[in-house]
């Protein structure tokens, strides 16, 4: 039998380059339907997109691993972290953090999420204006993750939210450039200087221990992490796992509002949908596009042959647009269940963050339903992204809001 195309479609632009980015579905809904496995020689990569396989992406840890990835980098950038450990090394550091995430904890965080949504809506609303992802989604993030950790409030200016690029775009102006993608390395300056941040904070909360996740881990003797375990490294992950993912969703759910009113309509008519509309947003507008891995071994994949240690892409995005799974999977539906998507993972790997981060966006809608009457985009032009092929997101949701009558 002659091998199956693997090639990339040369008529629809790619997500990772300006014009792809744009709007990634129809691409998707393409490889889904043509390229199960698709390779890109330019950047070496084995892209994967449908549900079945990017479920098996994730969960075949065996096949696909992500501490290989490591091994890519200079050995002074590698860092033992959840997100950079295959099983058997993976549970017991992920058992670390069982304590700090335990369901009790995370219920105590509500009132305080629900106050601060609160004050940013109406703050906003004595305003006339917001820009929902500055002004609502970012600093609601940044204050969750800060009390999740225990990031003293007096410490605030000394700790420094810290953006990378997981998926770098094709640069416009130098054609020869590829798409690049990050491999989970300690490089940027602010990356450094969270986890020193961190490594004081643990030592501060072993000579006085709070109810936070630092003092879990400073309670933990420091034998156990046998030398090898860099506590700062640990937390700073947390902190760059749940921050953009977090403004992204409450972002991207206004600006899926604002292009479909009638979604939101149907949300304010009645309420108990916020849940729904919350999950509809996760499929529709994943903020983790996609997740890379390096292959284990051999693997042969609706007949694509993929060698051993090949960089491979599992494709979220696409995969919660599969119409395999996914009735209708292009329409945005506030009332779509069952609705099974992937974006917060699957199996080894599955957020820790994912009930938070539900949360803080059910909180916030539904403080946005009580509080605000009407909102109306402030910039006619279309809403535009951050500049990353991985993390997606609004940049800025300018929208004018006057009060509920
Ligand atoms: C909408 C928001 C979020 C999305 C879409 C999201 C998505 C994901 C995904 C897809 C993974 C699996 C990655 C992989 O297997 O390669 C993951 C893992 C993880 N997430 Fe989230 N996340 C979100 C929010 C958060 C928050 C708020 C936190 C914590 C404060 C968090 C902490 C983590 C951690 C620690 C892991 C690694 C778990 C492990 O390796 O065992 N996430 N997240």
């Amino acid at each position: 039998m002659p091998a199956p195309p693997t090639d990339l479609p040369v008529d629809l632009p790619p997500p990772w380059t300006r014009e792809g980015h744009r709007d990634p579905h129809p691409w998707m809904a393409r490889m889904l339907e043509e390229r199960p496995v698709a390779f890109d020689p330019e950047s070496e990569v084995w892209h994967v997109f449908r549900y079945a396989d990017v479920q098996a992406f994730h969960r075949e840890t065996g096949d696909w691993s992500t501490a290989r990835r490591m091994q890519r980098l200079p050995e002074e950038e590698r860092v033992v972290r959840l997100l950079t450990t295959d099983p058997p090394d993976h549970q017991p550091l992920r058992e670390l953090f069982s304590r700090a995430y335990r369901p009790r904890r995370m219920e105590g965080m509500e009132p305080r999420m629900r106050g601060i949504c609160v004050g940013l809506i109406d703050a906003a609303l004595a305003r006339g204006q917001l820009d929902v992802v500055a002004d609502l989604a970012a600093p609601l993030a940044a204050a969750m993750i800060r009390d999740l950790l225990g990031v003293p409030e007096e410490d605030e200016s000394r700790f420094r939210v810290h953006f990378e690029t997981l998926g770098e775009l094709k640069s416009e102006k130098d054609p020869e450039s590829r798409m690049l993608l990050y491999m989970g390395g300690a490089t940027a300056d602010d990356h450094r200087a969270a986890t020193e941040y961190f490594r004081e904070l643990v030592a501060r909360r072993r000579a006085e221990p709070r109810d936070d996740m630092v003092s879990d881990l400073a309670r933990i003797p420091a034998e156990d992490f046998e030398g090898q375990l860099d506590v700062g490294a640990l937390l700073n992950e947390q902190l760059g796992a749940g921050q953009n993912t977090t403004v992204h969703l409450i972002g991207g759910m206004m600006a899926l509002f604002l292009e479909h009113p009638e979604q939101f309509e149907k949300v304010r008519a009645r309420p108990e949908l916020v849940e729904s509309a919350v999950e509809e947003t996760l499929r529709y507008a994943s903020p983790l596009q996609a997740r890379p891995r390096l292959s284990a071994r051999a693997l042969s994949i609706h007949g694509a042959q993929i060698p051993d240690d090949a960089q491979g892409l599992g494709w979220i995005q696409a995969a919660n647009l599969d119409p395999r799974v996914f009735r209708d999977p292009l329409r945005f539906d506030v009332t779509r269940s069952p609705n099974h998507h992937l974006a917060f993972g699957y199996g080894e790997h599955f957020c820790l963050g994912a009930w938070l981060a539900r949360r803080a966006a059910r909180v916030a809608l539904q403080e946005w339903i009580a509080r605000v009457g009407d909102f109306e985009p402030l910039a006619a032009s279309a809403i535009e992204r951050v500049p990353d092929f991985i993390v997606r997101g609004p940049a800025r949701v300018p929208v004018s809001v006057t009060a509920c009558a």
